[in-house]
């Protein structure tokens, strides 16, 4: 597919989304030489700015994500594509105005991406706007909308927003992002399984004894209160980013890789994976808040301490849950995910437990330690694909340890590519494989939903862990087996 011209049209342009990833995504792509000819960035936000101005705003954004890698002419090449368009989204003059930049100034594609990173809150009412002034009409160039997560904050409010958009837009036209599949190692994923045969007929029920999903932050909830304590991790992560990793590791290898394909082979593992029922909810997930402790040295706050957090909040900053897939690759193999703020470390791993060997063959000798196999995919920080064995140490006793067979990612002359860059080009290119079908997002509301209705009547009590651990003690009680435990590792954890 070919990426063609167009104008990028950001609501929110500044806010920080923008700043942190989508100027810097942006420009980064312009520095590739990735951005069709003619592309124009066209930004539009409330506050009181000139051309000048923004192009001061963007200089900085750019700079400050990687200051080591500004270039000055490619500055000049990337401002040149940049317009600030002032208004108030809520307000009709906004668009009316819009639509006169458009058309008064001729150097403005016809192919719009209307990027829509503002509040959940606005996506209907914005889309209604530009379809009232008929932005949306595709009679002389296409138009795309890009939305940001959080699709909806259970089931019944996405599908009411997906109605409610699917009056103005069809499906083709919309681009929902789930930026956790714009990331090289989770794209990795799919080449890992598809591209290598060895591990196929491996990769079920028959060799696997259970699946981990790890995402894990430092960082607390920073200045995202509002957001946050409304949301929680099961929403805010678990909901999204975690089951669309689940889906790339548990599909069955799509006809092609064409969009439709492989996002019907992902609504396929969500539709199989088993419904909890409310009375099971406690034996399949696990909630948690962080009270103070340390990070790298340094004391921090508690949940409840942050600004901006009600002192009676009971919004989760961790959730596990364990899930079945009921399908004839995966049924009895146990996934369990979990995801937290302020833990120890700020990590995001798939760690695939295979079985014990059938007979412990070195039982009476030395051998200490027969860990099982483990293949584990390091999506970040460290990237990596390790696949982890037993060996004999070298010497005259029968020892064995584990060692890792390392495929990973990256060299170290490879520069990493932010999510972001690849997500807005496929934009251009009318490419929709990364990005979620309402399908998707349906499904995966529904698997999460009666989670989410039982914490929300259980006022009462949230389990708490300190700021810098690995969680919660008491969410083992999640893992079928004794010899289950969370890993968070990734190099060998018995030698
Ligand atoms: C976002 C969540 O979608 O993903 C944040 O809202 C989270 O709370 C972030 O920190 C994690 O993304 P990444 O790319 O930093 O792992």
């Amino acid at each position: 597919m070919k990426a063609e011209p167009c104008t990028y049209a950001i609501f929110g342009a500044t806010g920080n989304l923008s700043r942190i990833k989508l100027m810097p995504a942006l420009y980064h792509l312009d520095a590739a030489n990735r951005l069709p000819e003619g592309t124009r960035i066209l930004a539009i936000g409330r506050r009181p700015w000139d051309q000048q101005k923004w192009l001061e705003e963007a200089r900085q954004m750019i700079q400050a994500k990687a200051p080591g890698d500004f270039d000055e002419t490619v500055f000049q090449r990337f401002s040149a594509r940049l317009y600030y368009h002032q208004g108030d989204i809520k307000q009709a003059q906004c668009y009316t105005e819009l639509v006169d930049t458009l058309n008064r100034e001729n150097q403005f594609p016809k192919n719009i991406a209307f990027y829509l990173s503002i509040s959940p809150a606005d996506f209907g009412t914005v889309m209604e706007m530009l379809s009232t002034n008929r932005l949306f009409d595709e009679e002389h160039g296409w138009r795309r909308v890009i939305i940001e997560k959080p699709f909806g904050y259970d089931l019944d409010s996405a599908q009411a927003l997906q109605k409610r958009i699917s009056r103005y837009l069809t499906e083709q036209q919309i681009y929902r992002i789930d930026h956790y599949l714009g990331k090289g190692t989770v794209q990795n994923v799919l080449v890992f399984r598809f591209a290598n045969v060895m591990l196929e007929p491996l990769w079920n029920r028959n060799y696997i004894d259970h699946i981990q999903i790890t995402h894990s932050e430092d960082i607390g909830i920073g200045s995202r209160a509002d957001y946050y304590d409304n949301a929680g991790a099961m929403r805010d992560m678990l909901q999204s980013h975690l089951l669309q990793l689940l889906t790339l590791v548990a599909m069955e290898p799509p006809v092609s890789m064409d969009a439709e394909s492989l996002r019907d082979e992902k609504v396929k593992v969500l539709k199989s994976i088993r419904p909890i029922p409310r009375e099971a909810v406690h034996g399949h997930a696990f909630r948690a808040q962080y009270t103070k402790g340390r990070i790298g040295g340094e004391q921090v706050g508690g949940y409840l301490q942050e600004d901006g957090i009600p002192a009676n909040s009971m919004t989760e900053t961790y959730a596990a849950i364990k899930l079945y897939i009921d399908n004839w690759r995966w049924r009895g193999v146990p996934f369990y995910l979990r995801t937290g703020k302020r833990m120890a470390k700020a990590q995001s791993t798939i760690s695939i437990c295979f079985r014990h060997p059938p007979l412990q063959f070195f039982r009476g000798t030395e051998v200490q330690c027969m860990n099982p196999n483990w293949v584990l995919l390091g999506i970040q920080p460290e990237e990596c694909i390790r696949i982890e064995m037993t060996v004999k140490e070298p010497g005259l006793e029968m020892r064995t340890r584990s060692t890792s067979l390392d495929a990973s990612f990256r060299q170290q002359n490879e520069k990493p590519i932010d999510a972001y860059e690849d997500l807005l080009l496929d934009v251009l290119k009318g490419d929709r494989s990364l990005f979620l079908r309402f399908d998707e997002v349906e499904y995966a509301w529904r698997i999460v939903d009666p989670i989410l209705q039982t914490w929300a009547i259980e006022r009462d009590y949230i389990a708490t862990y300190p700021a810098g651990s690995w969680g919660p003690e008491d969410s083992r009680r999640l893992f079928d087996k004794e010899s289950q435990s969370w890993r968070s590792s990734l190099t060998p954890e018995c030698n």
